[in-house]
């Protein structure tokens, strides 16, 4: 595998995400934070930073635990941190270098840069620059305002690139990166979803042996895959929940149990929504909802984990983005547990944690998925927040008003789905607005609730752009509501992006 030092740059989990594109496993550790290096480390690649090496501050490694012992790739700010502490000299750039450059010439004999075309297009974003390298470093690249672009230290396998691999923008990124990892750090290819659910299944029967682990099952991707593999593992031994909190879409809690079951999966579905319906019972400020589902359902899930007798572990669907999140360089404040805090917390909190996919990214998961055999139902679903309708329901939530929305949301999806739209974008659901507006059906005045439909594109849902569907489209899906969910007599649809406005309205 190959060990990337994270310094804090906003690119980290890029290299990562492309190292594993290449079928090659990778981690990313704050360089704090290094891992003892086994041998099934292969080299080290150092990531940028926001620091600069100039600041009194700035982030440090003491490369010469690595040097002469694993090939290392420094990255723009890494390769900065190699220059200087090497007796190179690094300055601010006269000019800021943000964006697109050309490479000028290039060493393509260079094992790093072999492929590499003269004039590739790369991308640089760097305050500070390398204005003089050490005697034993030679320069393998610039650009016509980069001297040292990419350099080599002389008879090592230790290079720095100041421009950014990681990124689509620099088109032959990934030929740079395949270079180290598999042809300089000698990386087998053979990472794969195949490859990684044998070793995890092989993993998982060892660790867990005759224990029984407790899962909560949302319908969603993350917990559903989770669920399978722990399930190859060590099969009835595994107790999915999957709770109905009365603010599912329609028909999700049958469909989704039904496939759950057919999965083969030991899975109760425990109908639970009038506990959560008096709990929300006249709450109309959207965090006071969150915090009323959120703790009904740790009621309900512990009641439940207690049912099942002996219980050792509990499965969690808990995905790689999370867990670097709670590692970051930012600070170790995040991944300080409230310890004093276990006394108060369910019992079924205090079993140990086990987390089969904590090293994954997010379409890992799906690939993962789909060897698995998961329906592409429950694989390609977009995402789908824990609090549900609840929040797509402005204002108080009652049975009623969750009828009226489950059959317009409903309605909105399968009309994405039939003309081919729904994974086009990345999210749709419809709110129900506190309004009612008049309106005139036959000859009747009516006066009745308005419904907001909600679709938009993404990446990971930082930021998105309302989806630009047909004119057709909404024309037809908005007579079919009006016509078919009683109650409702006004179709609008959000043209807000995010930011400034959210995805969801509360
Ligand atoms: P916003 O509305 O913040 O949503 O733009 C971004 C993504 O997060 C989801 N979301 C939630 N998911 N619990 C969740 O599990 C929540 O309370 C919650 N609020 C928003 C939202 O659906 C979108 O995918």
């Amino acid at each position: 595998q190959i060990l990337i030092l994270d310094f804090g740059s906003q690119y980290t989990q890029l290299i990562a995400r492309r190292v594993r594109e290449l079928d090659v496993y990778c981690e990313i550790h704050p360089y704090n934070h290094i891992p003892t290096i086994t041998p099934d480390i292969k080299g080290i690649i150092l990531s940028g930073s926001p620091s600069s090496v100039r600041d009194a501050e700035a982030p440090q490694v003491q490369l010469a635990n690595f040097r002469h012992k694993l090939p290392i790739l420094g990255v723009c700010y890494g390769a900065q941190l190699m220059a200087q502490t090497s007796g190179g000299e690094v300055q601010p750039s006269s000019n800021r270098e943000y964006g697109r450059a050309k490479l000028g010439t290039v060493e393509s004999e260079n094992p790093l840069l072999k492929g590499i075309d003269q004039h590739s297009q790369v991308w640089m974003s760097h305050g500070d620059t390398i204005t003089s390298i050490p005697e034993n470093f030679h320069i393998i690249a610039s650009t016509d305002s980069v001297r040292v672009a990419a350099f080599q230290i002389d008879g090592e396998p230790t290079y720095g690139i100041q421009f950014h691999p990681e990124v689509t923008h620099s088109l032959q990124g990934k030929t740079v990166l395949h270079n180290f990892v598999v042809d300089i750090c000698g990386c087998s290819q053979d990472w794969t979803a195949a490859s990684f659910v044998e070793t995890t299944v092989a993993q998982l029967k060892q660790k867990l042996g005759n224990d029984k682990v407790v899962l909560g099952l949302s319908g969603g991707v993350d917990s559903s895959v989770a669920a399978m593999l722990i399930h190859r593992a060590i099969g009835q031994n595994l107790y999915c929940i999957f709770v109905d909190n009365g603010v599912l879409r329609k028909d999700e809690f049958s469909g989704v149990l039904e496939s759950y079951k057919t999965l083969g999966l030991n899975v109760k579905g425990v109908d639970s929504k009038e506990q959560f319906y008096t709990a929300l019972a006249g709450l109309t400020d959207p965090e006071a909802k969150r915090k009323a589902i959120g703790k009904t359902f740790i009621d309900v899930f512990d009641q439940e984990a207690h049912l099942v007798e002996d219980v050792a572990w509990l499965g969690q669907g808990t995905i790689y983005p999370d867990v670097i999140e709670s590692v970051s360089v930012k600070g170790p404040s995040a991944t300080i547990k409230s310890h004093h805090n276990v006394g108060g917390l369910p019992d079924f909190m205090k079993l140990k944690v086990v987390e089969p996919l904590n090293t994954l990214f997010k379409d890992e998961v799906r690939a993962v998925g789909r060897t698995l055999g998961l329906p592409e139902a429950i694989l390609g679903r977009h995402p789908f927040p824990g609090p549900g309708l609840a929040i797509r329901i402005l204002g108080d939530i009652t049975p009623e008003k969750v009828a009226i929305l489950q059959q317009v949301d409903a309605l909105f999806i399968d009309g994405l789905k039939r003309e081919g739209l729904y994974d086009k974008v990345w999210q749709a659901g419809a709110i129900l607005l506190p309004v009612q507006s008049v309106g005139v059906m036959g000859d009747e005045r009516t006066y009745e609730r308005v419904v907001a439909l909600r679709a938009v594109t993404s990446v990971d849902g930082m930021t998105a752009d309302w989806a630009h569907l047909p004119y057709e489209f909404l024309a037809d899906i908005s007579n079919e509501i009006i016509n078919r969910v009683k109650g409702v007599n006004r179709v609008v649809y959000d043209i807000s992006s995010k930011p400034p406005a959210t995805i969801e309205w509360e």
